[in-house]
């Protein structure tokens, strides 16, 4: 009963908007939080959506366009359309089967999918679920050593690129997180979880499936040689501990035999700094709004970031993509393909790998229609004459 519910409520979902809603209900405060939330005053998250407002459409219109080309190329592997399942940590939080279910949904729709260090399931195993790309993002959380390890299995896994997230410093400040008493749920004392408990408890069919996959998952692909598998509960004081920094790149690169992609890149100076470092593309990020509040929206830097590169290596970008004309719009500004980041965890949490299928049918379908409407026969086709950009 309860699975024909689940799947016609997601079924019924017209928009991601739809699925945030689902989410919100389907998992505590702190969980919906945590994906939903930006950083300080959220002046960022707010603004990566109000900057796609800004970019309207400048339509071809009567232009039959019977079959529509959502194929393209990333580093040479193919997608069914220009999305990748941008990096998201402890999904499987959101949901049990989390790393492995979003996986089994990317492949299931050919999109690529970026796996976080701070996954909750094997990196092995993620790999092992999806017959689409496949790729590794990396944080030095955990030291060199735990890197050179994760580095190590991802390549014998088969993972085909290392995405190095350069914006993180330090964690950013993400005010609803500690309001709802993250810190404590992770690390504190029974008696300091007791103030939050109401929300968990609120959701018990929630809990009942976290309670029976274990609690709390430990990071697998962080492994120190001191310490062994990282805890949980020592993540956020080992992210503190090892920030990446240029210099990384070269024992990175020198171990790493594939591309590598540089994530985070919000000026044309890191562009070239990018390029200078080998990176075979950049993605123009700023996490989605939750590390530094105050940078620019990225789909307002992207035009910059093309320019700097100047078509020495591809440029991608996130952050605040929620319909398939946001896509439209990304790649006709110059990206080559897009990271959704909330736009599939609000799916997750809804539903598992349904509710991801569900997020990517509903994008699938949002941009064949916009490339329809704009009488463009492939998103290869797409450039700045289809929009009116005031940045641009
Ligand atoms: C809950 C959450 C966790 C994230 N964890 C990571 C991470 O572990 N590594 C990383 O590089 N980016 C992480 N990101 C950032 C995403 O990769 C991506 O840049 C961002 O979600 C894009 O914005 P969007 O959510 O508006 O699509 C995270 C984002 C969210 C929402």
């Amino acid at each position: 009963m309860i699975p024909i519910l689940l799947s016609t409520r997601l079924s019924q979902a017209v928009n991601i908007e739809d699925l945030r809603e689902l989410a919100r209900r389907r998992v505590p405060k702190i969980v919906f939080n945590y994906i939903d939330g930006g950083a300080d005053g959220e002046w960022t998250l707010r603004e990566n959506r109000r900057a796609f407002e800004t970019v309207t459409f400048r339509p071809r219109q009567a232009v039959a366009v019977p079959a529509c080309e959502l194929r393209t190329q990333v580093l040479g592997m193919e997608l069914s359309m220009p999305v990748l399942l941008a990096p998201v940590g402890y999904l499987r939080v959101m949901h049990p089967g989390g790393e492995i279910e979003a996986a089994r949904a990317a492949g299931r729709a050919g999109v690529g999918l970026i796996l976080s260090t701070v996954s909750g399931h094997r990196l092995e195993d993620v790999k092992a679920a999806s017959t689409a790309p496949v790729w590794y993002q990396l944080y030095l959380t955990g030291g060199r050593a735990a890197a050179e390890s994760a580095m190590q299995r991802a390549m014998e896994a088969g993972y085909q690129v290392l995405v190095i997230t350069v914006d993180s410093a330090v964690i950013g400040h993400r005010e609803r997180e500690v309001r709802d008493g993250m810190e404590q749920l992770l690390r504190g004392s029974v008696w300091s979880k007791i103030p939050f408990a109401g929300q968990v408890l609120a959701h018990p069919r929630w809990l009942a499936r976290f309670l029976l996959d274990g609690g709390l998952p430990d990071m697998p692909n962080i492994v120190t040689p001191e310490h062994g598998v990282l805890r949980v509960r020592d993540a956020h004081t080992a992210m503190k501990r090892e920030a990446f920094s240029w210099g990384d790149m070269r024992w990175i690169g020198a171990l790493w035999k594939g591309p590598i992609v540089i994530k985070g890149v919000l000026s044309a100076e890191d562009a070239k700094r990018s390029l200078d470092n080998g990176a075979a593309a950049v993605v123009v990020s700023n996490h989605g709004g939750r590390q530094l509040d105050g940078v620019p929206p990225s789909l307002q830097v992207l035009p910059e970031i093309v320019e700097a590169v100047d078509g020495q290596a591809e440029v991608l970008m996130d952050s605040g993509i929620r319909r398939g004309s946001d896509i439209v719009k990304a790649i006709g500004l110059g990206a080559r393909a897009v990271l959704c980041g909330r736009a599939y965890v609000y799916g997750l949490a809804a539903g598992g790998e349904a509710g991801v299928r569900r997020a990517l049918d509903i994008l699938r379908a949002d941009l064949e229609r916009c490339l329809k409407l704009l009488g463009c026969p492939s998103v290869r086709d797409l450039n700045k004459s289809y929009l009116r950009a005031p940045h641009c």
